[in-house]
């Protein structure tokens, strides 16, 4: 009895503390695959995005060329039209783990917040996040819709 409720709390707590893996779609990722993504807070499609706040993006790929520099362009999409969206900082190499050159065949991590402003208007958006090489090739293209509430 104990453990059955032991259990169903470890459940009820782990459901809370950690999203699922976020679903994508992928728009085109040349340079690589990628693995998996986790928006968090996203415990369902589309992602809700509390206006004010930050959400957290975890990107997991596998490269398949070998680079010394890796940019982040981040878009949202908004009635089909693509607004760049600011970052504080473009360069993925500075949230890369392991830690740049990217290697052919070796997974790499990649970590960014995503400051949802409260001035930003409660709207339906799909962020678009790439990671692109130097000649602009995508290592990873992906598409997530979201919700800003
Ligand atoms: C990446 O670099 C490694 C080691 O320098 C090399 O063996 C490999 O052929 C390179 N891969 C590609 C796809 O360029």
């Amino acid at each position: 009895m104990l453990r059955s409720v032991a259990i169903l709390l470890a459940l009820l707590i782990g459901g809370v503390v950690c999203d699922p893996v976020t679903k994508f779609v992928d728009c085109g990722s040349k340079a690589g695959k990628i693995d998996s993504l986790d928006v968090t807070p996203c415990p369902k499609i589309p992602c809700e995005l509390p206006r004010g706040s930050n959400a957290q993006i975890k990107i997991t790929f596998t490269p398949s060329e070998n680079s010394t520099s890796v940019k982040a362009v981040v878009h949202g999409i908004v009635a089909k039209i693509p607004v760049p969206f600011p970052l504080p900082d473009t360069n993925a190499c500075d949230s890369m783990a392991p830690a740049c050159p990217l290697k052919a065949g070796t997974q790499a991590v990649y970590t960014s917040t995503l400051q949802v402003k409260s001035s930003y208007p409660a709207v339906g958006v799909v962020v678009k996040w790439e990671l692109a090489d130097a000649k602009e090739v995508d290592f990873v293209c992906l598409e997530v819709p979201a919700r800003l509430v």
